[in-house]
């Protein structure tokens, strides 16, 4: 089987690890990719929203399915593209249709699509310009801290949560009026401030049936103990210790089962991975976001705990008998750490060479993100540059071998936070 994978992030490279290692896979190609995915497969420069290189890419190799990493080319409707031509309709796409998609790619709609089908969520209202006084007036009287989301895709920075009414207000006129986000925020749900332990849950569904893979949670902000800005993520890890038995049980009849039931019931046609982004609140879980695609750090603690073969997988979503499947969690913990440039989230440089990268073992792998391969050296290419996965039979022993090994890979400006996983490990 010919896969074609797009994006270039560590969630692409992990993937593109985990497709190399299945028997049914006789090449690999990764659009852009980085100097990671590289020794799984081929590179190939073609961006991940440019459906017609796509296309012409995929008939030209003979291309069997496409996994999109990242949620762009889904919201921006991948799926549909590929089901619409006669020429390229038999390629399987792990991924929603455009109207699935709008779990992540609206706000609005995901809240609407939660309220139809009593899945919990907190408790929201969503505003534009025409109804810009109310929205005020409702900011004005609601108890704080108040959240605010713009309703479209905002590169993951369209949430603002504050503790003064006034600058809720403030926040809200630049999102509608001044076009904070641009379109994307436009239209702003506002919600109650749900208090508890985030984490992610991911499902594979096949548009019937679905499988749970291992649960993670991420770290956000860029600063130790959770503090300063928020990033695409700096560390992540697998399992969640609190996600078992009772409180899993719940995520799966309340939360998981409705949602795919629902897409199925509203003829939304969605065929790939769920993440359901959840608020643990005493003991119920709540969602808090969902998405069309894997997380990012998640996956480079989730795929390497999944056993199973993951094009059997994906070959069972596209012959929709994913009941048939069982999902095999490696028993040990995972740990990843990411290391970032100097200045990430906001600006930073790139091009510095990076040395001292070990080879990967059965414990520890190196997740390429921001990288780029040239003349015959590895150099940074983004905000996160690489992620260091490690597994180890307890968390503790996982996260201080990332740690390690994150203290001797060099790059100038290199950063990381050492408290991943710290409420778990304490
Ligand atoms: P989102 O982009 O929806 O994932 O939101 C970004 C982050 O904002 C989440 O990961 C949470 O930490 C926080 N957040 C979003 N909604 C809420 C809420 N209703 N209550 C508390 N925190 C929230
Ligand atoms: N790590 C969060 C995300 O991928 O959205």
């Amino acid at each position: 089987m010919k896969i074609l994978l797009l994006g270039s992030g560590g969630r692409e490279h992990a993937l593109a690890w985990k497709m190399a290692q299945s028997p049914a896979c006789t090449a690999l190609y990764i659009a852009p990719g980085n100097a990671g995915t590289a020794a799984h497969g081929t590179n190939v420069n073609i961006a991940v929203s440019d459906f017609e290189q796509i296309r012409a890419f995929c008939l030209e190799h003979q291309v069997d399915m496409l996994v999109p990493g990242s949620e762009e080319p889904l919201v921006k409707g991948v799926y549909d593209f590929f089901k619409a031509d006669p020429a390229l309709q038999h390629i399987p796409v792990i991924g929603p249709s455009a109207a699935g998609a709008r779990l992540e790619g609206s706000k609005a709609f995901a809240k609407e699509f939660m309220l139809r089908h009593n899945i919990p969520t907190a408790a929201y209202r969503e505003f534009s310009e025409t109804s810009f006084d109310e929205g005020v007036a409702y900011l004005r009287q609601h108890t704080v801290p108040i959240v605010l989301k713009a309703d479209g895709l905002a590169a993951g920075k369209g949430v603002v949560i504050t503790s003064s009414h006034n600058e809720a207000v403030e926040e809200f006129k630049e999102m509608i009026r001044s076009a904070k986000f641009g379109d994307a925020g436009k239209k702003v749900v506002v919600e109650q401030f749900l208090t508890g332990i985030e984490l992610s849950v991911f499902v594979l569904t096949d548009g019937k049936h679905y499988c749970i893979l291992p649960t993670a949670k991420d770290y956000k902000r860029i600063g130790e103990g959770d503090t300063g800005l928020n990033t695409g993520g700096m560390g992540a890890v697998s399992p969640v210790p609190f996600a078992q038995g009772a409180f899993m049980q719940k995520v799966e009849d309340c939360i998981i089962r409705p949602t795919v039931e629902g897409l199925e019931k509203e003829g939304l046609e969605y065929q790939g991975f769920i993440f359901f982004g959840l608020i643990n609140v005493e003991g119920d879980p709540y969602v808090i976001e969902y998405n069309c695609r894997m997380g990012d750090p998640e996956t480079e603690v989730v795929i390497p705990r999944l056993q199973n073969d993951l094009l059997e997988l994906f070959t069972a979503v596209q012959q929709q008998r994913l009941d048939q499947q069982t999902i095999h969690e490696d028993p040990r913990a995972a740990a990843t750490v990411m290391l970032v440039s100097k200045g990430y989230p906001e600006t930073y440089e790139k091009g510095k060479a990076i040395t001292e990268v070990p080879a990967p073992t059965q414990e520890q792998l190196v997740f390429h993100a921001g990288t780029k391969a040239e003349n015959g050296k590895v150099l940074t290419n983004g905000g996160r540059v690489l992620t260091v996965t490690s597994l180890a039979s307890d968390l503790l022993s996982a996260l201080t071998h990332s740690k390690q090994t994150a203290a001797t890979i060099q790059f100038e400006g290199k950063y990381y936070r050492r408290d991943i996983g710290y409420e778990f490990v304490g």
